[in-house]
C-alpha cells in the first residue's frame, strides 16, 4: 500500500516541515492569550488586539498576520476577525470549545516533546513524575489543563457514540477512566433513561462535580470512585473506555479487559476508542506522532492498530467484534459478551 503523503521531494517541503511547529506555536500563543474569545466579541486592529490580550506591538501584525495565513483569522482593512472555524471552536465561551488541548501542549507537550531524543535513546517517559502523567493530579491548574484537553477531543466522539450505537437495547453503561463525565454526561443528554457511571481515581471526583455543575446538565452521571486494576467495577449493559489503553503496557491492557468483561452483563458490550494506528502503520501520522506522544508521557503506553484491539478482545472473551470510524482522530472497536 502506498503513503497517503508522497513524502517531501525537495528542500523547501523538508525545511517547511521542520518549521512545522512555528504555525503550532502560534496557535498555542493565540489560544493562551484568548485571541479568539477577544476577537469573537467583534473586528479588532492589530492595536486594538495589543491593549485587548496584552501583545506588544513589535510582533502582534506579524502574529495577526501569520494567523491569517493559517486560515485561523481573517483581515478587512485594517480589522482582524475569526475564521469561522476559530470563531466556533476556539472562542472559549462557546460550547464546541476545543482550545484545551492548546492549554495542554503550552504546559505540558511542548517541553516534553522538546526531549524526543532522550527519550528515544532512553525508552523512558519524559515527564517529572515516574508514575507517568496521572500521579501529577496534585496541582489543580494542571489537572483541569489535562481534563479540558480531554474533553476537546472526547466531545466530538460523544455525539458520534450517542447516535452511532444502538442503545435501545441497553439501560446502563460505565465510562471507565471517564474523567470528569463530559461524555458521559453528552451520552444521558441524548438518552436520559441510560443510567450512567463515570469511574475514575478519587483525586478526579471534585472536578467531575465542578464540571457537571457548569454543564448544568440533569440527568447527570454518577461517580465512582476506583483504581480499574483494582477495585470492583460496577456492572453494566456497556463499558467504555476511551483514551485508556494507549496509556498501559499490553500486560495492563490485557488484565483490564478480562475484569471489564467480568462486569459486562451478558449480552452486553465495551466500546474501545483511541487514536488507533492504520493496520498498515502508514497513513495516520498524528497517531504514529501520538504514539510518540505516549512514550514521552507514559510508563509503558503506545498507539495500537485496530486488529490489535481486536486480538485482544477476543483473548478476552468478547465476540462479533467491529470497527467504527468515530473520528478524527478516534476509531472504535466493539465487542459483544455471549
Ligand atoms: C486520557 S484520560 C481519558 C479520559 C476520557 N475517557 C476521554 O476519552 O477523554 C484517561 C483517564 O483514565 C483515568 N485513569 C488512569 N488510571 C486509572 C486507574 N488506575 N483507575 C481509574 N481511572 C484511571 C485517568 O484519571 C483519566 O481520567
Amino acid at each position: 500500500m502506498s503513503q497517503e503523503h508522497p513524502g517531501p521531494e525537495g528542500p523547501g517541503e523538508i525545511l517547511r516541515l521542520t518549521m512545522a511547529f512555528y504555525g503550532s506555536r502560534a496557535l498555542i500563543s493565540a489560544v493562551e492569550l484568548d485571541l479568539f474569545s477577544a476577537l469573537a466579541r467583534g473586528p479588532m486592529t492589530s492595536a486594538q488586539v495589543c491593549a485587548a490580550v496584552g501583545v506588544h506591538p513589535r510582533g502582534a501584525t506579524d502574529f495577526l498576520d501569520a494567523l491569517v495565513s493559517l486560515g485561523l483569522l481573517d483581515r478587512e482593512g485594517d480589522r482582524y476577525h475569526n475564521s469561522p472555524a476559530a470563531d466556533r471552536y476556539l472562542d472559549r465561551r462557546k460550547p464546541g470549545y476545543v482550545g484545551g488541548y492548546a492549554h495542554l501542549a503550552d504546559a505540558m507537550l511542548f517541553p516534553v516533546w522538546a526531549n524526543l531524543t532522550e527519550a528515544l535513546r532512553t525508552g523512558k517517559a519524559q515527564v517529572p513524575s515516574e508514575g507517568g502523567f496521572f500521579d501529577g493530579y496534585g496541582d489543580d491548574q494542571a489537572t483541569r489543563s489535562f481534563l479540558g484537553a480531554m474533553d476537546a477531543v472526547n466531545g466530538g466522539v460523544a455525539h458520534r457514540l450517542a447516535t452511532g450505537f444502538d442503545w435501545r437495547r441497553y439501560s446502563s453503561f460505565v465510562d471507565l477512566g471517564g474523567a470528569r463525565g463530559n461524555l458521559a454526561a453528552t451520552l444521558i443528554r441524548h438518552h436520559p433513561d441510560l443510567e450512567a457511571i463515570c469511574f475514575d481515581l478519587p483525586q478526579l471526583e471534585p472536578f467531575f462535580t465542578e464540571h457537571q455543575a457548569a454543564l448544568g446538565a440533569a440527568p447527570s452521571p454518577r461517580f465512582v470512585a476506583g483504581d480499574f486494576f483494582t477495585d470492583p467495577l460496577p456492572p453494566a449493559d456497556v463499558f467504555i473506555v476511551g483514551h485508556v489503553l494507549h496509556y498501559f503496557d499490553l500486560q495492563q491492557r490485557q488484565r483490564l479487559l478480562a475484569r471489564i468483561l467480568e462486569a459486562v452483563r451478558p449480552g452486553g458490550a465495551v466500546l474501545v476508542y483511541d487514536r488507533m494506528i492504520d493496520d498498515e502503520r502508514r497513513v495516520r501520522t498524528l497517531s504514529l506522532l501520538g504514539s510518540l506522544n505516549m512514550l514521552l508521557t507514559s510508563p509503558g503506553g503506545r498507539e495500537y492498530t485496530p486488529s490489535e484491539c481486536r486480538t485482544w478482545l477476543l483473548e478476552a472473551g468478547f465476540t462479533r467484534i467491529a470497527v467504527q470510524d468515530v473520528g478524527p482522530p478516534d476509531t472504535l472497536v466493539l465487542g459483544y459478551k455471549k
